[in-house]
């Protein structure tokens, strides 16, 4: 039994080879490709590469080389049929099971791919040749499009009296062609119709690029009529599960990490003729799921750019609440606003393409940043307001599927809140909330604090318990060298202790010209002078107490790093700072 090309190559199309291997081999990038240990011999230093653009692996060290079909055959001992259907669900694919209706699907697929091509071809070389179609043509240059968009894109112009049904009706019976949604039948003249007759037809392409289903503007101002109509859903074509341009879009995920995702036809043609080519529009409907992990095989960054009016904004809210969901790890999703009354396709035309970066790196918002901010313009300062903000944001959270991910968006926004409400917030603020003073001005902060945090109270019972014990210390520095502050003076200080007990003469307090009210501020406050009182000459029992502090002094610097990468991943969500604050919260746990 063999599997269709189309059902293999569809495989193909959506996994990476880099998409497959890295599910058992973990890979860098190295310029174009990716490298890692190779799965068929053990070895330490690489000599296995993937290549996504050419759609293979190669292992230098065994000369094994092959596309995914191959790889998953190999490394997990499986025949061919069984790694079809293996890849087939990794691609979120149905499986293909030689039954009757497979078959019959297959050939009615074949025949419907046909009428579709020709129907695509035969239009857009109309466009391009028949003179009768200048109305088409000027309207075209009018929004400054030329030869090259027309045939990059294949858009097409179906005259207002059309008869390619009477010629297609020669290969095909007139119930296939209605059901593939080009044409219908007008009960009331009892004829059939072409559906986007008088339009510029924009062929919308599964990731393969066959076309599949059409989206016709109109050229003249008529009310009567709708500015954009797309294909009905068909046996093999469903608007939620395809997106504009995907198929030319997902050939620059090699080189590029994010893609646009637009509202309209126009607004991918036109971001093209620009320049930038790794854009896709939902089909006028609000977006699922699946486009977004679809998007999500190739791109680690979805950036939605809707309209800068209101609908376009709405339609920004439904889809950050909807697609958040989804959010990964890995993966970021973010939005960006244009100015009021532009479209992506008008703005890139007006301004071009470098501002058009430029402004997506600036004004782009994560979208739990956007998700925040658009509910607190909603928020009025009063308590069933608040609470109701806090409820929503939660509940938003709630949604997520991914745990980590989860976690992490529900902190950002209980910070955010509690930025807002200070006085119930307060003990979150107990780690290190005053940040170092330099040298110059310590004596003046000294005599001002009041408050010392309790990293400075350890530090300040590691100094005491130091300066008292010097013989012992120096006779021992290993015990202390290692041991990290956080205070910028009391970090000084300690180095410089450390530095002169480690050379060769013996230390006495004087040596260490420490001055006087640092020294009286240590002996007053450090929470260790009341124990070492009474355990002064018992060195067994100075060491256990200097190991405490100095594991407790290691957990702050733990909470400390978990807090700054928290915040970190709040706003980048990137793996290697996933991947950073998983070891250390492993670390924290072992402590
Ligand atoms: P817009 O009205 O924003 O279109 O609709 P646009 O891309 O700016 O088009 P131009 O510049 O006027 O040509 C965006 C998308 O919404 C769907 C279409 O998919 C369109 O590309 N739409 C719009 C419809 O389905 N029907 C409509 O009547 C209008
Ligand atoms: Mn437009």
């Amino acid at each position: 039994m063999k599997y269709p090309k189309e059902y293999l190559d569809e495989i193909k199309n959506r996994l990476k080879v880099s998409t497959v291997v890295s599910k058992t081999v973990s890979l860098k990038k190295r310029g174009k490709e990716f490298v890692g240990l190779s799965p068929f011999k053990n070895e330490k230093t690489p000599s296995f590469t993937v290549n996504d653009e050419k759609e293979f692996y190669h292992c230098f060290a065994t000369s094994e080389h092959g596309n995914i079909f191959d790889f998953v055959m190999k490394t997990q001992n499986l025949k061919f049929g069984e790694a079809v259907k293996f890849l087939a669900q990794l691609a979120g694919m149905q499986p293909y099971m030689f039954s009757k209706q497979d078959e019959e699907r297959e050939k009615k697929w074949n025949e419907y791919k046909s009428i579709y091509s020709n129907y695509v071809d035969f239009y857009h070389n109309e466009l391009l040749k028949n003179e009768n179609y200048s109305i088409a043509r000027d309207y075209l240059k009018n929004r400054s499009l030329g030869k090259d968009e027309v045939k990059k894109f294949k858009i097409g112009y179906i005259e207002k009296n059309p008869n390619y049904f009477e010629k297609l009706k020669k290969d095909h019976n007139e119930q296939t062609l209605v059901e593939t949604g080009l044409f219908y039948f007008d009960e009331k003249n009892k004829i059939y119709v072409e559906r986007f007759r008088g339009r510029l037809i924009f062929p919308i392409n599964n990731i393969s690029g066959q076309p599949i289903a059409l989206g016709g503007r109109i050229i003249e101002n008529l009310d009567y009529l709708a500015k954009y109509i797309n294909s009905p859903e068909t046996h093999f074509f469903k608007k939620g599960s395809n997106l504009y341009n995907l198929d030319l879009a997902r050939k620059f995920s090699n080189k590029i990490d994010h893609i646009y995702l637009v509202e309209g036809y126009m607004d991918v043609v036109g971001l093209s003729k620009k320049g930038i080519d790794n854009a896709v529009a939902n089909l006028g409907t609000s977006l699922t799921d699946k486009q977004i992990s679809t998007l999500n095989q190739f791109f680690d960054d979805i950036i939605i750019c809707f309209d800068g009016d209101e609908s376009g904004y709405k339609a920004a809210v439904r889809a950050a609440e909807n697609s958040i969901k989804e959010l990964k790890p890995e993966k970021q999703i973010s939005f960006l606003f244009l100015p009021d009354k532009e479209d992506p396709d008008s703005y890139v035309n007006k301004n071009g393409k470098a501002n058009f970066i430029e402004f997506t790196k600036k004004t782009k918002l994560s979208i739990h940043q956007f998700i925040f901010v658009h509910y607190k313009k909603q928020t009025k300062n009063n308590p069933s307001s608040m609470a109701i903000f806090e409820k929503k944001l939660r509940g938003i959270a709630n949604t997520i599927k991914d745990d980590f991910i989860k976690k992490y968006v529900l902190e950002y926004f209980l910070e955010k809140i509690a930025e807002l409400t200070p006085h119930s917030n307060q003990n979150n603020k107990r780690f290190y909330s005053k940040k170092t003073k330099s040298l110059e001005s310590t004596k003046k902060y000294f005599q001002e604090s009041q408050s010392l945090t309790g990293v400075e109270l350890k530090e300040f019972s590691l100094l005491y318990l130091v300066i008292n014990k010097l013989d012992l210390l120096q006779a021992n520095t290993h015990l202390i060298e290692n041991i990290k502050l956080f205070t910028e003076l009391n970090k000084k200080i300690f180095e410089m202790i450390v530095k002169k007990l480690k050379s060769d003469s013996q230390i006495k307090i004087q040596d260490l010209n420490l001055d006087d009210q640092l020294i009286e501020k240590i002996n007053k406050f450090a929470p260790i002078k009341h124990i070492l009182k009474n355990q002064s000459d018992d060195d067994q029992k100075i060491i256990e107490l200097l190991e405490d502090i100095s594991r407790d002094l290691m957990n702050y610097d733990l909470e400390f790093r978990i807090q700054e990468l928290e915040s970190k991943f709040s706003v980048d969500m990137s793996e290697s700072t996933f991947d950073e604050l998983k070891e250390l919260k492993k670390k924290q746990n072992l402590n």
